[in-house]
């Protein structure tokens, strides 16, 4: 199959970790007999510094004419990097909000499972690691509180500032659907997150999420309160198969998720527009102060390509190739340094690509 994919290496160890994906990617058309065209695009850091701002149109027009999307990273560190001293809608991650907007990218979906091998690096009580976990926080990407309306003014002398959280019943009613299809390819569970106890969205939220049920009878639905959730994540993470949840909690429970598998290096995530085109990217930062050491963990880049090739080229063996060949690599006891531990063999992030590449 051939088929385009725009790059966007971005900040930080963003190239470092999109080289090894591209590696793991050109490995698969070789096995495969697949044709893959890349053309990078720049966002974020690099953009304001090359363009001006963090996304420019024409990027935007390159990224929406691919079949996909891979992203390494965008971002730096406020108030070391000059990018910060810009207005907020200038700065490296109004390119990550512009470019979800302008490819309609409502789904985000964030998996966060504990690998038996990186069990010791869970930061949960043995007895609850000893259970293990697999769960994935599908988050609403486009609307509520990133993208209501906002504003900061003095009101009667007190610098007041506004932020609106605004759902309508169609954004809900289509991550909806994308979360009880998710669930009916995993365990048939659907957890929604709410905060129905105070906010009027969130009783919208129920409601809508309530009629979509009826229509993927074999998957339970259940509503969870989001600060309970909170405290479920840590308590007993092995309850959830799928957290559907809107996009403000979905930013804050997704960490909460990956920190619990110890090792946010492994996370991949993809954000699905409606039909087949999505975008992937680790779920981890652009990590400033590892940048060019060779350092950086390339599996949730790697993992996100896997997600790219299942999602959105239908290519569920060469997804599931590049996933086996990540549990292998760590079967056989490689380790980057950020889940080193005792016994295994440390290496870099191109060498962990190249690992990855034999094994396909
Ligand atoms: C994420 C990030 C972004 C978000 C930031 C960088 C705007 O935290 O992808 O989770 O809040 O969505
Ligand atoms: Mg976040």
């Amino acid at each position: 199959m051939k088929k385009n994919i725009t790059v966007i290496p971005g900040d930080g160890i963003g190239p470092e970790i999109v080289t090894e994906a591209k590696k793991v990617l050109d490995t698969v058309c070789e096995k495969y007999g697949h044709e893959f065209a890349y053309t990078e695009i720049l966002m974020g850091g690099c953009s304001i510094d090359a363009c001006g701002v963090p996304l420019t149109e024409e990027a935007l027009a390159t990224a929406k004419a691919s079949d996909a999307v891979l992203l390494g990273a965008v971002g730096g560190v406020v108030g070391k990097d000059k990018w910060y001293e810009l207005p907020p809608n200038l700065r490296p991650e109004a390119g990550l909000l512009a470019i979800r907007k302008g490819l309609g990218l409502f789904a985000n979906l964030r998996p966060a499972y504990l690998y038996d091998e990186l069990k010791s690096a869970c930061p949960l009580k043995e007895s609850i690691a000893e259970e293990g976990f697999d769960m994935i926080v599908v988050r609403e990407l486009t609307g509520g509180l990133y993208f209501g309306e906002r504003k900061t003014e003095e009101i009667d002398g007190v610098m007041t500032a506004i932020d609106t959280l605004k759902y309508d019943e169609n954004e809900i009613t289509r991550i909806a659907k994308k979360a009880f299809e998710i669930a009916g390819k995993r365990r048939n569970n659907v957890i929604s997150v709410d905060k129905a106890n105070v906010l009027d969205s969130s009783r919208l939220w129920s409601k809508v999420t309530a009629e979509v049920a009826k229509d993927y009878p074999d998957v339970t639905l259940t509503n969870m309160l989001v600060d309970n959730c909170a405290m479920q994540l840590v308590k007993n993470p092995k309850q959830f198969d799928v957290i559907l949840t809107e996009n403000m909690f979905g930013d804050i429970l997704s960490d909460e998720a990956s920190m619990i598998t110890g090792s946010i290096g492994m996370l991949p995530s993809a954000s699905l527009a409606e039909g087949k085109f999505g975008l992937y990217e680790p779920s981890h930062g652009a990590a400033p102060d590892i940048a060019g050491k060779n350092i950086a963990n390339p599996l949730a880049t790697i993992l996100s390509a896997a997600m790219l090739l299942r999602y959105s080229f239908d290519m569920d063996a060469e997804a599931d190739a590049v996933e086996a060949a990540v549990r292998q690599v760590l079967k056989d006891g490689y380790r980057t340094v950020d889940i080193m531990s005792e016994g295994c063999k440390l290496v870099g992030c191109s060498e962990m690509g190249d690992l990855i590449c034999e094994r396909i």
